[in-house]
């Protein structure tokens, strides 16, 4: 189930929000610590008029919420909203018992909290928050808040990938507690949210707009991952790195999995220790994986075969699982050359500019070598570009002499990552005089139109965006993962 977060201010907004999500969520959860006071009585007619199964939660200031109120007073006020056709209500791991038997704000009667829920048919989550890791004992966290009767939730925060292994393994560990709740929070949690039917949690949060690193959307947890549609079948790919949120990968593969009717979902993994993913890698059953900084050369040990071009730049981003054999290859190489290549075999490319000296340098000046062109590097570290041009039988200088070059080669290749957000005011090729004849690619996509690009455009040069060689390669992932083409039909939005 996906479940929305509610956390506006007055129920309207909540009320709206709930609409504008409604196709893509199972639930809500109605966080009445962020309504305005005179709004909390409303709270108790939300699930009516919200027409789903809503968690009621009125979350405490140490527990990331806003109700600054005194126990005894929010437990209470919780009671009251709980009158309401709530589906759950939320009470933290560390109210006691005793906390939940009060006498009613009216007269002298006990309140049995939990007993009360039970005759209305209102289940407890109780939950657990670590903002800062995840607890050594979490299993058996986990199953002491399930013999309190409830649902087990447990929001915590993994800071390595053996942090998230841990999480993975909830689901074998605690296969007998069937409704849990498992989040993991922040930059390494998010792969978990994505699958998180794979760490056996009955339910992920999105928010409407995410205000925390990891958070996800509604829209792209139901439709961009299918995140609900996780089941034991679907095959699981990934991209690895660090960092690697920002990346536009799942935008290619996820679309293309779903256009091919292949049950199969394309997940961002913060990874820090290679080793440990690819334990994770077994042990969740992963098929393929893109691999981008700082893991290109870190991969390598672990695979037992690659092809010429990973041999030859010593660059891998691609891992694909082949006869229980993980397999090596890079598709930066082809993707690179996919827009050029027609240009190379009708001898209109026979020089290139080659403007940066490092990974991605290198794979590029192979595949512009091993098709004899004449390539010159240069780089504001001089003996990079030495390095590079010695071990692919190019020539080289330093970057200030870039000016020295104008209008004498068929291409000029901006490779660095100079001019991409937040710097997109930044010429990475400043001195440079674009001729027209010469043709300009970036390998910077975001902005798609770089400051490189637009000087050479408006001199007259055609022009290749970085978004297009992130595409090409990616379409060549996809048919490694997946052993069709890309969908001609898919056009993703990069
Ligand atoms: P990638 O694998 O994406 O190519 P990299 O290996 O870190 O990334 O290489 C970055 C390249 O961008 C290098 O050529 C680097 O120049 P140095 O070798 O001098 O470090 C170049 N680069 C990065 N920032 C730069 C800047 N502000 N001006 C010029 N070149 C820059």
């Amino acid at each position: 189930m996906l479940c929305l977060t509610l956390t506006e201010s007055t129920i309207d907004e909540d009320l709206a929000c709930v609409e504008r999500n409604r196709k893509y969520i199972d639930l809500a959860e109605l966080r009445v610590d962020f309504l305005k006071t005179e709004e909390l009585g409303k709270a108790i007619d939300f699930p009516v008029h919200a027409k789903l199964p809503v968690i009621l939660t009125y979350r405490r200031v140490c527990d990331g919420g806003k109700c600054a109120l005194s126990e005894k007073q929010r437990l209470s006020t919780l009671f009251s909203l709980a009158q309401g056709k709530f589906s759950y209500v939320d009470i933290e791991d560390d109210v006691k018992k005793s906390e939940l038997k009060f006498k009613s704000q009216e007269g002298e009667k006990k309140i049995d909290f939990e007993a009360q829920m039970k005759s209305r048919n209102i289940k407890i989550i109780h939950s657990f928050h670590d903002f800062e890791g995840v607890p050594a004992d979490i299993f058996g966290k986990i199953s002491k808040l399930a013999s309190r009767g409830g649902i087990p939730k447990v929001a915590v925060t993994p800071n390595n990938m053996l942090d998230v292994i841990t999480l993975f393994r909830i689901q074998e560990e605690l296969k007998e507690i069937k409704d849990k709740i498992i989040i993991g929070m922040g930059p390494w949690g998010v792969c978990t949210r994505i699958l998180y039917k794979k760490c056996g949690s009955m339910l992920s949060f999105c928010t409407e707009v995410p205000s925390a690193i990891g958070q996800l959307s509604p829209k792209e947890m139901k439709e961009l991952y299918h995140a609900d549609k996780v089941d034991e079948q679907t095959h699981v790919y990934g991209i690895i790195g660090n960092p690697v949120l920002h990346t536009s990968s799942p935008l290619i593969h996820n679309p293309g999995f779903a256009a091919i009717h292949y049950n199969a979902v394309y997940v961002p993994f913060m990874v820090d220790s290679v080793r440990a993913f690819f334990k994770l890698a077994e042990m969740i059953h992963i098929y393929g994986f893109s691999v981008t900084i700082p893991h290109k050369r870190n991969v390598q040990p672990y695979l037992g075969k690659i092809t010429r071009e990973v041999k030859q730049i010593g660059s891998c981003n691609t891992v694909v699982r082949i006869q229980n054999m993980w397999k090596g290859i890079n598709t930066d190489y082809y993707g690179f050359l996919a827009p050029i290549s027609e240009l190379i075999a009708n001898g209109k490319i026979k020089s290139a500019l080659v403007i940066g000296a490092g990974g991605a340098s290198r794979a590029i000046i192979w595949a512009l070598r091993n098709h004899a062109v004449k390539v010159i590097v240069v780089n504001r570290t001089f003996e990079h570009a030495k390095s590079i041009a010695d071990e692919t039988m190019s020539t080289c200088d330093s970057l200030d002499h870039i000016g020295s070059y104008s209008g004498k080669v068929d291409l000029v290749v901006q490779t660095t990552s100079v001019g991409m957000v937040p710097d997109e005011k930044e010429d990475a090729a400043k001195g440079y005089l674009f001729s027209g004849s010469e043709i300009a690619y970036d390998l910077v996509y975001r902005p798609k139109e770089t400051v490189f690009l637009r000087r050479a455009e408006k001199a007259g040069c055609k022009t290749i965006e970085g978004s297009r060689m992130l595409l090409e390669q990616g379409k060549l992932q996809f048919e490694a993962f997946t052993g069709y083409h890309y969908p001609y039909w898919v056009k993703p939005e990069l």
